[in-house]
């Protein structure tokens, strides 16, 4: 069967109603204009100003250097709502080239997903451009610049929705976003050193594109500074906690190009959400979490000390990530960093299940299945889906109303984060039954892995699908799942 042929006719009668219209405005508009696109709706609206702009940057340890910021700083602003409200950003770029911001989780609409040529046009320097979506699905969120290599230049931050009503209890909650960089000017974009792809020769390196003078760019730079909220130890901030009390945090991997390992010393962590989706609680001594991912984690706070949440050095020195937890009221000069050692148990996505089970589309295979071969890196600096570097690459056509079965393969000699813009998939356990595989949006393919996953096709559009390794993205390792006969193809 060719890949995404149809596996079989289903009528589904589903309406999809979506409750915001959105609003694209090429230019700045008085404000009295965006509230028409709101007509039929009471929802509040949350409204944030965003300019994306070079700014000078210190992350408390190592030099200062010139970043690409929203508002001035790195991360960017938190954005923090309840489900259920209208976010409203108004984005002005002062960059030397064009911009996008992309929401990334949130089902939205398409003309809100801010995917430079696909979604939209990129937002040119001097001009402006107003986002608004609904934020229906409460969880730990991210938004950041799909343009170029802007996120590993700076534009990036944490992204919040509140449940309506509080679901979970916990006494105290941190954000933590996870940021890799190189401190100097242009931050990933700078003059750097550069790692080849695993397994590529120097030397193999003399043909068509990968001879370029733009090659170097494509390599991942070897980072230099690892920051939690825009700061490295030992300037990161600390948490602190009180005894007894339960701690919740919410970590965003938002970096460009590094999967972490994580471990707090002296504690367990309880996983609550994964991708802002709950899942039946699990323990772990060890957290892996890719580019793109987000965890949400419970700790109780009863072992009074001053400890470090820290990720293991895999061989890319990213050791240096780390985060003080202390206690109130204990006093002590050294904090105590985790180890890393074999028996310690680390939570895999085979352990997840979902903690409400959703009723929808049980049972039955899948509308149409594509299989997704995972490549590259070998002997050139690309990298492909299905042999494919986009945008030449293969579009994956849906209906509809279908259930599609997206089976990954890795064919690689590197782990990838794959991430799929404006729905959320079910991690396909054959250990479960359906309603409880766990909803995420990415998920992390390793080197000889094979993963499916399934997403139910409720959100008409063109939708960017990629890897969330930058580097793997700008190489060629995206294509784009199209809704057959929506009206936003490839418009841009
Ligand atoms: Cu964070 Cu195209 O994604
Ligand atoms: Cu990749």
């Amino acid at each position: 069967m060719e890949n995404g042929q149809k596996v079989k006719m289903t009528i589904h009668r589903r309406e999809f109603l979506k409750a915001v219209a959105g609003v694209a405005l090429g230019a700045c508009l008085p404000a009295g204009l965006f509230s028409k696109a709101l007509a039929g709706t009471d929802k509040p609206v949350r409204e944030f100003h965003f300019s994306a702009s070079p700014a000078k940057v210190s992350l408390g340890s190592g030099p200062e250097f010139m970043a690409w910021t929203y508002n001035g700083q790195v991360p960017g602003p938190e954005i923090r709502v309840k489900a259920g409200e209208i976010v409203r950003v108004v984005l002005r770029n002062y960059l030397p080239e064009g911009t996008t911001i992309h929401w990334h989780g949130i089902p939205l609409q398409n003309a809100m997903d801010g995917v430079p040529g696909i979604t939209q046009p990129p937002v040119m320097p001097g001009e402006s451009f107003v986002y608004e979506f609904e934020t229906e699905i409460p969880g730990s969120f991210l938004y950041h610049s799909h343009a170029r290599y802007q996120l590993d230049q700076g534009l990036y931050g944490p992204l919040i929705v509140e449940p309506a009503r509080p679901e979970e209890s916990y006494d105290r909650e941190y954000t933590l976003v996870l940021e890799d960089w190189v401190m100097k000017d242009g931050g990933g974009r700078a003059r750097t050193e550069r790692r080849p792809p695993m397994g590529m020769m120097n030397g193999m390196m003399g043909r068509g594109r990968s001879s370029g003078p733009d090659q170097g760019p494509l390599w991942e730079p070897v980072y230099d500074g690892y920051a939690v909220n825009g700061r490295i130890y030992p300037a990161t901030e600390s948490l602190t906690v009180t005894k007894g009390e339960r701690v919740k945090l919410r970590l965003i991997n938002a970096s460009s190009a590094t999967i972490y390992h994580l471990r707090l010393a002296g504690h367990t962590l309880r996983i609550t959400h994964a991708d802002g989706n709950p899942i039946r609680p699990i323990e772990t001594d060890v957290l892996r979490i890719g580019m793109g991912e987000r965890y949400d984690v419970l700790f109780e706070a009863n072992n009074p000390g001053h400890w470090l949440l820290a990720a293991a050095d895999t061989g890319f020195r990213e050791d240096r990530l780390r985060v003080p937890v202390v206690y109130k009221g204990v006093n002590s000069n050294a904090t105590e960093p985790p180890r890393f050692h074999q028996g310690l148990r680390l939570a895999s996505y085979s352990d997840f299940a979902a903690r409400d089970a959703g009723g929808e589309n049980s049972g039955g295979d899948p509308d149409r299945a594509y299989n997704q071969v995972l490549g590259g890196g070998m002997h050139s600096a690309f990298w492909t889906i299905n042999g494919r570097v986009y945008p030449d690459a293969e579009t994956l056509s849906v209906d509809n109303g279908e259930r599609v079965r997206l089976a990954y393969g890795n064919h690689s000699m590197m782990p990838h984060p794959m991430h799929l813009h404006g729905h959320f998939f079910r991690v396909v356990n054959r250990l479960l039954p359906r309603e409880q595989w766990v909803l995420k949006d990415t998920i992390i393919v390793d080197p000889m892995q094979r993963i499916e996953v399934e997403f139910t096709a409720d959100n008409p559009g063109s939708w960017f699908h990629h890897c969330h390794n930058l580097y793997h993205m700008e190489a060629g390792m995206a294509n784009v799942v199209a809704y057959r006969g929506s009206s936003r193809s490839e418009k841009f």
